[in-house]
C-alpha cells in the first residue's frame, strides 16, 4: 500500500506505528503484531468487555457536574433581548464585516492561485518547492481542485471558479487503478461534487461526476457486516483493507460517510447509497455499549467494538459530528439519531469532560485500556486534547438548539428556559470547550498546537509554580519539537468560531476568529504564493513544513469568510456542513422512515 493511501485528514496524528501502539496497548500480551486474527479478536472482545463496562464506575478524577455552575453569562437574559455585545442592539449576524470578508478572499486566491500555476489538478501541493503531488500512483483523483470548487462558488470567484469547473470536465477521471482512502475520497470529493452541484444551481456535470464516484465506491459496503472496507480501488471497484491490521477500521471513518450517500440518494432516488449508509449506523446502534461512548476501532467482520481508545480526537471525531449531522440533515424527522447522540453526550459528560484544576479550563481527556500484567484490562484517563476536538464546541453549542431545545426556532442566543437541561448543559460545555480552544492559542505565533496536555490534580503540582494549565508534551528549549507543537492549518477551532457566533451573535467570537487568521497570515504565508505548515507553534520565526493541506481552502479558509458574512448566507437552519466544511441543504424526506422505526 503507498504512503498516500494512508494519509489521513481528520486521523492526522494516526500514523500506522500509531495505530498499532493503540492497538497493543490494550493487548500486551500478543506477541506476533501483525497477525489479529477474527477469533481471536473475538474471545478478547468476549474476555474484555465485561471488566471494562464495569470499571467505568472508579475511573475518574473530576466530578462534572461542576461546570454546570460556571455558564450563565453564555445565556441570553430571559427577560429582555440584551444578549447583543453591541449595545445598540444591532445584530451583528447580519452585518457582514466587510474589510475582514474580504481579507480572508485574498487569502484563499494565494492559496489557489498558486497551486493553480504550479500544480493544477495534482491531488495535494507544496507551496515552498512549488510542486505538485498525487495521492496514488495512477494519477489524480481532483482531491484539491474539488475540494475547493465550494469556497470559489460562496467567494463569488466567477473566474477562478470557471477554469477549476473546465478542468473537471476535461480533465478528471475516477478510472485510476489505485488504492484510496474510503473516508478521505468521501468527504472531500464527494461532499465537494455534492456542494459544488446544489451552489452552482444543479449543474449536472458535478452530479454526474458524483454518481461515477459513488458507483466505485459502493462495494467497499459489501462485508460481513455491512461496515465499510477503509480503502478502495476505484478502477477495479473494490474494497481494499488495512494492510497491518485486515480487520480493524476506525469507528470515525465508517460513520462519516452517511451524510454524503443519503443526500446522493435524496438527489437521485438510488435507495442502495442510502441503505448502504444507514446500515452502518445499524451495526453501530447494535454494537452499543454501556456508556454510551465508541472506541476508535471496530472490527469489520463482527461489527463490534473492539477495546481500545475512547475520545473526541482523531478516530472517533466525525462519529459524534455525524450523529447530530444526520439528525438534521433529515429535518429531525429520524429521532433514532437524536437518541444515539444524546446517549453519546451523556457518557461524553459523564467520562470525558474534565476541568483544569487551576484555571479552571474545560477539557475533553482520552479513556486508554491497558492490560495488567495479570491480563485485566484497566482504563486510565489521559489529559491529551487534539486539536481535532476543537470542532466539538460549536458542535455542542448547535445541538443544543436543535436537538435539546422546547421551542423552535430558539432565540440568539438561546435563553435558559428555551433549553432542556441537557441543552443547558451542552450549551455551557460547548461554550466554555471553545474558550480552552481560543487559549490554546496563547502561543508564540499565535496558532494552536496539534496535540495538548492539561495538568491534573494528581500531578501535585505547586499552583505558584504553574504557569499555565496545558502545555505541548515533549517541548523542550533548544531539542527538535515533538509532532505535538505542529499547526497544519487546521480548521477545527474556526469551524467552532462561525457556529458560535451564528448561534450567539457574540462579537468575541469574530474577534478571536480574526486573530487566528492574522496568526495564519503571517506565520504560515509564503511570499510567493501558498501556505505552509508550521512545526513549532512556540518558535518565531516559524520553520516551515512543505504541505498546503486541502482543508485549508476547503475548511479554514471557508468557515473564515463565513465569520464574517452576513448570517443569510449559508444559514444553520437550512444547511448541514458535513465533516470537510462542504454545506449540504437540509431536506425532508418523504417516503422514507427511519431504521428505528421500522
Ligand atoms: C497527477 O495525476 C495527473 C492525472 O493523472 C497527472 O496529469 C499529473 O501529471 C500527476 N502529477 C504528478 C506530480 O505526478
Ligand atoms: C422542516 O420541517 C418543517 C415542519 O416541521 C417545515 O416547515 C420546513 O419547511 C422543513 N424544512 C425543510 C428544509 O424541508
Amino acid at each position: 500500500m503507498s504512503d498516500a493511501a494512508l494519509r489521513k485528514r481528520k486521523t492526522q496524528s494516526d500514523t500506522k506505528g500509531q495505530a498499532r501502539k493503540e492497538i497493543n496497548a490494550a493487548n500486551t500480551q500478543r506477541k506476533n503484531e501483525a497477525d489479529v486474527d477474527t477469533a481471536a479478536l473475538l474471545r478478547y472482545i468476549k474476555i474484555l468487555w465485561i471488566p471494562l463496562v464495569l470499571c467505568f464506575g472508579g475511573i475518574f478524577f473530576f466530578n462534572p457536574s461542576t461546570i454546570t455552575d460556571i455558564g450563565n453569562s453564555w445565556f441570553g437574559t430571559d427577560s429582555g433581548d440584551s444578549w447583543s455585545s453591541n449595545s445598540a442592539g444591532i445584530d451583528l449576524r447580519y452585518i457582514p464585516d466587510v474589510e475582514k470578508r474580504d481579507a480572508v478572499v485574498e487569502a484563499f486566491k494565494h492559496a489557489w492561485r498558486a497551486y493553480e500555476r504550479d500544480a493544477m489538478g495534482d491531488d495535494e501541493y507544496h507551496a515552498m518547492s512549488k510542486k505538485g503531488t498525487n495521492l496514488t500512483e495512477a494519477g489524480g483523483i481532483g482531491y484539491t481542485v474539488i475540494d475547493s470548487i465550494d469556497t470559489m462558488l460562496i467567494m463569488g470567484l466567477e473566474e477562478d471558479y470557471q477554469r477549476a469547473r473546465q478542468w473537471v470536465e476535461t480533465k478528471l477521471s475516477f478510472e485510476k487503478d489505485g488504492v484510496f482512502n474510503t473516508f478521505e475520497t468521501t468527504i472531500r470529493v464527494l461532499g465537494g461534487l455534492l456542494s459544488a452541484y446544489h451552489l452552482s444551481s444543479n449543474d449536472k456535470l458535478y452530479l454526474d461526476r458524483a454518481i461515477d464516484l459513488a458507483d466505485r465506491i459502493l462495494p467497499v459496503f459489501n462485508t460481513n457486516s455491512g461496515l465499510p472496507w477503509p480503502q478502495v480501488n476505484l478502477a477495479q471497484k473494490k474494497g481494499v483493507p488495512n494492510s497491518d491490521y485486515q480487520a480493524v477500521v476506525s469507528t470515525a471513518e465508517v460513520s462519516t460517510l452517511q451524510l454524503e450517500f443519503r443526500y446522493l440518494s435524496y438527489l437521485t432516488d438510488n435507495e442502495e447509497y442510502w441503505e448502504k449508509a444507514e446500515d452502518v449506523m445499524r451495526v453501530i446502534k447494535e454494537a452499543k455499549m454501556a456508556h454510551g461512548l465508541a472506541t476508535i476501532y471496530m472490527h469489520v467482520e463482527t461489527g463490534k467494538y473492539i477495546p481500545s481508545t475512547i475520545r473526541l480526537g482523531s478516530r472517533g471525531d466525525s462519529y459524534y459530528e455525524y450523529l447530530l449531522k444526520q439528525y438534521i440533515q433529515t429535518n429531525y424527522t429520524e429521532p433514532v439519531y437524536k437518541d444515539m447522540y444524546d446517549d453519546a453526550m451523556e457518557g461524553i459528560h459523564r467520562h470525558l469532560i474534565q476541568q483544569s484544576p487551576n484555571s479552571k479550563m474545560i477539557y475533553t481527556a482520552e479513556l486508554i485500556p491497558e492490560r495488567t500484567e495479570t491480563g485485566e484490562l484497566n482504563w486510565h484517563l489521559s489529559p491529551k486534547q487534539d486539536h481535532l476536538v476543537c470542532f466539538f464546541g460549536g458542535s455542542l453549542m448547535l445541538g443544543a438548539t436543535v436537538a435539546e431545545a422546547m421551542v423552535q426556532p430558539v432565540s440568539v442566543p438561546p435563553k435558559r428556559k428555551e433549553l432542556t437541561p441537557n441543552g443547558i448543559r451542552d450549551w455551557v460545555t460547548g461554550a466554555a470547550l471553545i474558550k480552552t480552544c481560543w487559549d490554546t492559542h496563547d502561543t508564540a505565533t499565535g496558532l494552536s498546537p496539534e496535540i495538548v496536555y492539561f495538568i491534573t490534580p494528581q500531578d501535585n503540582l505547586d499552583p505558584s509554580s504553574v504557569s499555565s494549565d496545558w502545555y505541548i508534551k515533549g517541548a523542550e528549549p533548544y531539542a527538535p519539537p515533538p509532532y505535538d507543537a505542529r499547526y497544519i492549518l487546521r480548521p477545527e477551532t474556526v469551524e467552532s468560531l462561525f457556529i458560535a457566533f451564528r448561534l450567539t451573535g457574540d462579537i468575541k467570537y469574530r474577534n478571536w476568529g480574526w486573530s487566528i487568521f492574522q496568526a495564519i497570515e503571517k506565520h504560515c504565508k509564503i511570499e510567493t504564493g501558498g501556505y505552509a505548515s508550521v512545526l513549532n507553534v512556540d518558535e518565531v520565526p516559524a520553520t516551515w513544513e512543505d504541505k498546503m493541506e486541502t482543508f485549508l481552502m476547503s475548511e479554514t479558509l471557508k468557515y473564515l469568510y463565513l465569520l464574517f458574512e452576513d448570517a443569510n448566507v449559508l444559514p444553520l437552519d437550512k444547511y448541514v456542513f458535513n465533516t470537510e466544511a462542504h454545506p449540504l441543504p437540509i431536506f425532508t424526506p418523504t417516503v422514507r422512515t427511519a431504521f428505528a422505526d421500522s
